[in-house]
């Protein structure tokens, strides 16, 4: 087998960084969140009628819809735990504003999940379960605005003050809601479901997510083996090759010892 200690000692070490590399991926879990807390809202343009990650049908952007970030999502890709879920979103104030702005009115805004923001960098949807984002939070819903379904005032502004009108980023607090009937789209059997998937799409659009595994999308990433895609991040870039290769070791070892 070994001639000489000394790759005995290479080998046990490489054991203990491959244990150590997948000790350290097993760290991405998605994150398992409160019903109410804190989290920061921003904002993105959804095209009118598009089908977004989860597969909700195209009517669903005549109502207020939202992205979540990718580790409460529950998925890297296509439908999670998280696609169709309502909450209530209260804005607090913005983020970034200097001198902080603290607005006259409170706004607040009932969205379904339709889409997923992806980990990207330090981006507002970068947080992980121990690393929240720049704000502090562990959530970010990112709105689909402007948009039709929402006044184009929704977000309080004091241009005269600050001399530009959007914030861009909030400090908000949100509530899980029952989509119905809560939502505006409840009302709209077209708003509600998933797009047809017989061309093989792979879609998951509850009308009424409860968290219950008969009414809520399983993880798109766990069902297929995909692992969170955390390629943006440092320590996700060093642990995701590694891993692969210590299963080829420990298959290869398996197969060398059997002979
Ligand atoms: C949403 O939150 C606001 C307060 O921020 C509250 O007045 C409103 O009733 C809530 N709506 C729902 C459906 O929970
Ligand atoms: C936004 O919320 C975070 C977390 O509660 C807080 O630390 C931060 O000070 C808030 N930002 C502003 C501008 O108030
Ligand atoms: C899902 O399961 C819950 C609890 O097990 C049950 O109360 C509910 O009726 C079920 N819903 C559907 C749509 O089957």
């Amino acid at each position: 087998m070994y001639p000489t200690s000394i790759p005995i000692t290479a080998s046990v070490l490489f054991y203990l960084l491959c244990i150590l590399s997948l000790l350290t991926f097993q760290a991405y879990a998605w994150i398992d969140y409160p019903s109410d807390g804190l989290a920061t809202m921003t904002h993105y343009g959804l095209p009118k009628d598009f089908v977004a990650a989860c597969g909700c049908t195209p009517t669903s952007t005549h109502y207020p819809t939202a992205a979540l970030s990718q580790m409460a999502y529950g998925s890297a890709r296509a439908y999670g735990p998280a696609c169709g879920k309502c909450f209530n979103l209260t804005l607090v104030n913005p983020v970034t504003a200097t001198p902080p702005f603290f607005p006259p009115v409170t706004t607040f805004i009932v969205v379904k999940v339709t889409d997923l923001c992806p980990l990207s960098g330090n981006g507002w949807c970068s947080a992980t379960e121990d690393k929240p984002n720049a704000a502090g939070a562990f959530l970010n819903f990112d709105l689909a605005f402007p948009s039709d379904a929402i006044p184009a005032d929704f977000f309080p502004s004091d241009e005269a003050t600050y001399g530009y009108k959007d914030f861009g980023v909030w400090n908000i607090t949100y509530q899980t809601v029952s989509c119905l009937p809560n939502w505006n789209g409840a009302n709209d059997a077209f708003a509600l479901g998933s797009v047809d998937s017989s061309g093989g799409d792979s879609v998951c659009c509850p009308a009424n997510p409860t968290g219950n595994t008969n009414d809520t999308c399983p993880s798109f990433s766990d069902a297929n083996g995909i692992p969170p895609d955390t390629t943006t991040s440092p320590a996700g870039k060093a642990a995701a090759p590694t891993t692969p290769i210590c299963i080829l070791q420990i298959i290869l070892t398996a197969v060398i010892f059997t002979l």
